[in-house]
């Protein structure tokens, strides 16, 4: 028997590099050993933006496409979209009676979530419960994730052995399958991310990459050409070591001897992550004009999450003596 992995993803709109590089190409490394769901939680993204609902069709679709062009293989693991399988809300729900209110105010993705974006909703506080519900719902072994998400996973295995201890071994405690992640940063050297606007969107086009990697922040000390640079404090040449297989011959020591200079550099730097990139782009363009397609896929891989997530309901609602008619 496989183990079980779940993962997900926001449906915040278009991916990135950072997506791809720090999940996305592990997951479709992960499909082949595990039995594997990839959902796309549309419930969580609720938490952060409630009143724009009308993007959120688009943005699912996006995601698809961009879990299909990077691998992810609807052959091989089931993906779906969270809100089609309602066993996530009912156990979200029963999770939300086993943990206290403190337990959620000091996780800190919650207190820095809060002051970014002023938010205090039930809902809010109640996401990692409700990641915990994503999580458990399939009795999932393992879940790959970044470190920033470690926590999350613990309160999931918190909340799965408080529920075993109180009704009986039913659920799997399930954990973090951390894998070494390059770090990628963004345009200004923060780390990638949509909401920053520092990223490489998987979809752009080649132009629009080589013309924001022509904005990207460089050694703040290496003004022009000439002038020795220094790769280790450089975001990118961060990305030269994901996408220059030869970087630390031919990149890094004529940018120390100032011989390379930072727009030659990032000239490099956007033929190879294009290069990299064009196999996953031209498949990205015909996933998005067969949307009947993405959409099927979608309809069959909740069927599949569904089928386990309701038997472990029906196992839950056993132990929980609240299997009336059973
Ligand atoms: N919180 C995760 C993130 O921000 C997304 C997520 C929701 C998730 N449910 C999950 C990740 C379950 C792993 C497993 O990236």
């Amino acid at each position: 028997m496989k183990e079980t992995i779940l993962s997900g993803m926001q449906p915040s709109g278009e991916l990135h590099i950072g997506n791809l590089e720090a999940a996305l190409k592990n997951w479709v490394r992960l499909q082949d050993e595990y039995s594997m769901y990839c959902c796309i939680v549309d419930w969580h993204a609720l938490t952060g933006d409630y009143q724009h609902t009308e993007i959120l069709k688009e943005r699912v679709f996006e995601v698809a496409v961009d879990y299909m062009s990077a691998g992810l293989d609807p052959e091989k693991c089931a993906i779906f979209i969270q809100s089609d399988v309602k066993e996530h809300a009912e156990l979200h729900l029963l999770f939300s009676m086993m943990i206290t209110v403190p337990t959620l105010t000091r996780l800190p993705t919650y207190l820095e979530k809060k002051e970014q974006k002023n938010l205090d909703s039930y809902g809010f506080l109640g996401y990692p419960v409700l990641q915990a519900a994503d999580i458990c719902v399939y009795n999932a072994d393992k879940v790959p994730v970044g470190k920033d998400q470690e926590k999350h996973i613990w309160l999931a295995a918190d909340l799965a052995k408080r529920f075993n201890s109180l009704y009986g071994d039913t659920l799997v405690e399930p954990q973090v399958l951390l894998t070494p992640i390059p770090t990628i940063l963004g345009l200004d050297g923060r780390k990638m991310s949509k909401s920053l606007d520092n990223h490489i969107a998987l979809g752009a086009t080649e132009e629009e990459t080589a013309a924001r990697l022509r904005k990207m922040f460089t050694d703040p000390e290496k003004l022009r050409k000439g002038d020795p640079g220094r790769p280790e404090v450089c975001p990118v040449y961060m990305l030269h070591q994901v996408y220059t297989p030869s970087h630390k011959e031919e990149i890094a020591p004529p940018c120390r001897s100032g011989e390379l200079g930072c727009v030659d550099c990032k000239r490099q730097l956007a033929e190879n992550l294009n290069t990299s990139l064009r196999p996953l782009r031209e498949k990205r363009v015909v996933l998005t004009q067969n949307p009947d397609y993405i959409w099927d896929v979608l309809k069959n891989g909740a069927g599949r999450a569904k089928e386990r997530a309701r038997t472990v309901m029906q196992q839950v609602r056993a132990a929980m003596k609240m299997d009336y008619y059973g």
